[in-house]
């Protein structure tokens, strides 16, 4: 679980007897504030009393956490497996902040982006038939996806002049759904891939790029129509796309960290490049508390702390996101990745296993919605976990002229107060089926309103949290191996699928591939 193994298991331990001693305890509310960027960071709700906190951050010391922060910032090679940096911070610091080996190309690349916001915002980045371009299609996956699709869904820009809109999924379903009514003469098809190798975008963007083609009948259009963000030129070169309208990706800026990089081309141009320096900012703010806060204070280590003492200690087996902001429907899958793609895996620094659990299933919901769907599992059901709960203080819809809607946002934080006060309280009255025991930890955490700004807190809030934890679990949370073996496994039953010769499966493989040959029955 660290670089000084003997230390930390030192600390492990005696927080192996704390939680002992605090097993049954009536769960107290120690209270413990944050305010950071917009953010109020509030720990009162978890069941962390001053001695338990005391030895976590020990625990964090022991594993030298501090240092480890400052590699990540200054560029080395944190990502150790494969031997490179994870300088996203550099990306949202300002240029003298920013090692130097990177300066340059942050430069180009942010102004290189800059030049083509502005073109598509003011209408002047024309399409084949001579029309302004209207509509941009981001497609990419995974971390070239998520982070672009929360910010611009959350930060909803109702009136920019370009239409963002968002394909990941190689379901057929998802593709003909987005081009139903696309204008090929408006639209801008932006291919966002790192490796551009990934399954999914590459045959979502040849099957756009046949579509175009069928009715622009000319391929010199696809210079006006097709752009690419990747680390891979070769690869979008040979895909038809001109160098200058590549933006780049760099290996040292992992996927589920990119939003800040030119993957975050979609926000920019859906909230403008002052609105995407302001999430930058909100970002960096962030940063600067992370490196410069005490460790009592430092909200991204208490966050990770109170995760490690509810999941390693309190037995907590699952963490639940529960968003009282519709805006925020996108962070439950964008945090999904951040934290189970970083941290879910087991084997550490030195090449040993952890004995420890690792990163929790991360799960979540739209709330209130939720409250009428799983929440009853939350309160009487038998299995632990934690949860941050997430608010706005200030609505995003205008008071005084809808003042009806106030209400609504007056029942919306009502709701996410009283869920967390009912998960840590309980109640004892009524019958055995009605009580519930309580002791639930959460956090909250209040925007003050929903911005770029403090989005963009919030989001490297959870990024430094997930680095946190993977640094006191001793593991590399920025490389992602396990993915591999489904998605070789998948190419080769693609191709078997598709009338290739059969390799070896296990025999429920083979026969689920059997059926789906032998094609859907008419029975139906
Ligand atoms: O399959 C996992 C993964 O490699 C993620 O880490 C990444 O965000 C996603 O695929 C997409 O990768 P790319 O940007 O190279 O297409």
């Amino acid at each position: 679980m660290s670089r000084t193994p003997t230390s930390a298991l030192r600390a492990w331990k005696h927080l192996g007897r704390l939680a002992t001693a605090r097993v049954g305890a009536t769960a107290e509310v120690c209270p413990l504030t944050i305010d950071v960027a917009g953010l109020h960071i509030d720990f009162g709700k978890q069941r962390l009393d001053p001695e338990v906190l005391d030895a976590l951050v020990a625990l964090s010391g022991e594993v030298e956490l501090g240092s480890a922060r400052d590699d990540l910032f200054n560029g080395e090679p944190v990502n150790f497996t494969e031997n490179r940096a994870a300088l996203h911070t550099a990306l949202r610091a300002s240029v003298e902040e920013r090692p130097v080996a990177v300066r340059d190309e942050i430069f180009k690349a942010q102004t290189h982006q800059r030049d083509l916001v502005t073109a598509l915002r003011s209408g002047t980045w024309l399409g084949y038939t001579g029309k302004p371009v209207r509509t941009l299609v981001h497609v990419g996956i995974g971390g070239s996806h998520l982070g672009p699709a929360l910010v611009v869904e959350a930060l909803d820009a109702t009136h920019a002049p370009i239409d963002c809109r968002f394909l990941a999924n190689v379901d057929a379903h998802a593709t003909s759904r987005l081009l139903d009514g696309l204008d090929p003469a408006t639209t801008l098809f932006v291919i966002a891939s790192k490796s551009f190798t990934t399954t999914e975008t590459l045959v979502n963007a040849t099957t756009l790029r046949g579509w175009f083609l069928e009715r622009a009948l000319d391929t010199s259009a696809i210079a006006r129509h097709f752009m690419a963000i990747t680390a891979n030129l070769p690869a979008a070169a040979t895909f038809g796309i001109p160098a200058h309208n590549v933006l780049p990706m760099w290996d040292w800026v992992g996927g589920r960290y990119s939003l800040w990089s030119c993957v975050g081309f979609p926000i920019a141009v859906s909230i403008g490049n002052e609105g995407f320096a302001a999430l930058l900012a909100g970002a960096r703010q962030m940063d600067q508390h992370f490196r410069t806060a005490k460790d009592s204070e430092n909200a991204p280590l208490l966050l990770a702390l109170a995760g490690i003492w509810n999941g390693n200690f309190l037995g907590a087996q699952s963490h639940a996101l529960l968003c009282y902001d519709q805006r925020l429907a996108g962070l439950v899958t964008y945090l999904q990745q951040l934290e189970m793609e970083s941290n879910g895996k087991t084997v550490r620094r030195d090449g040993t296993r952890s004995d420890v659990h690792t990163a929790p299933i991360l799960w979540g919901g739209e709330e209130t919605n939720g409250q009428h769907a799983f929440h009853q599992l939350l309160h009487q059901g038998s299995r632990a976990f934690s949860a941050d709960f997430i608010a706005c203080i200030e609505p995003g819809h205008e008071r005084a002229a809808q003042p009806r809607l106030d209400q609504h946002h007056r029942w919306l934080l009502a709701n996410c107060l009283g869920q967390s006060e009912a998960l840590l309280g309980g109640s004892d009255s009524g019958s055995a089926h009605q009580q519930s025991k309580g002791a639930r930890s959460s956090t909250t955490i209040l925007l003050d309103r929903l911005n770029a700004t403090t989005l963009g807190a919030l989001i490297a809030l959870y990024e430094h949290k997930v680095f946190c934890q993977g640094m006191i679990w001793g593991i590399n949370p920025f490389d992602q191996w396990g993915v591999e073996l489904g998605k070789q496994l998948g190419s080769t039953i693609h191709a078997e699928l598709g009338g290739g010769l059969s390799k070896k499966h296990d025999s429920a493989t083979r026969l689920l591939m059997d059926r789906i040959r032998r094609g859907g029955s008419t029975e139906q």
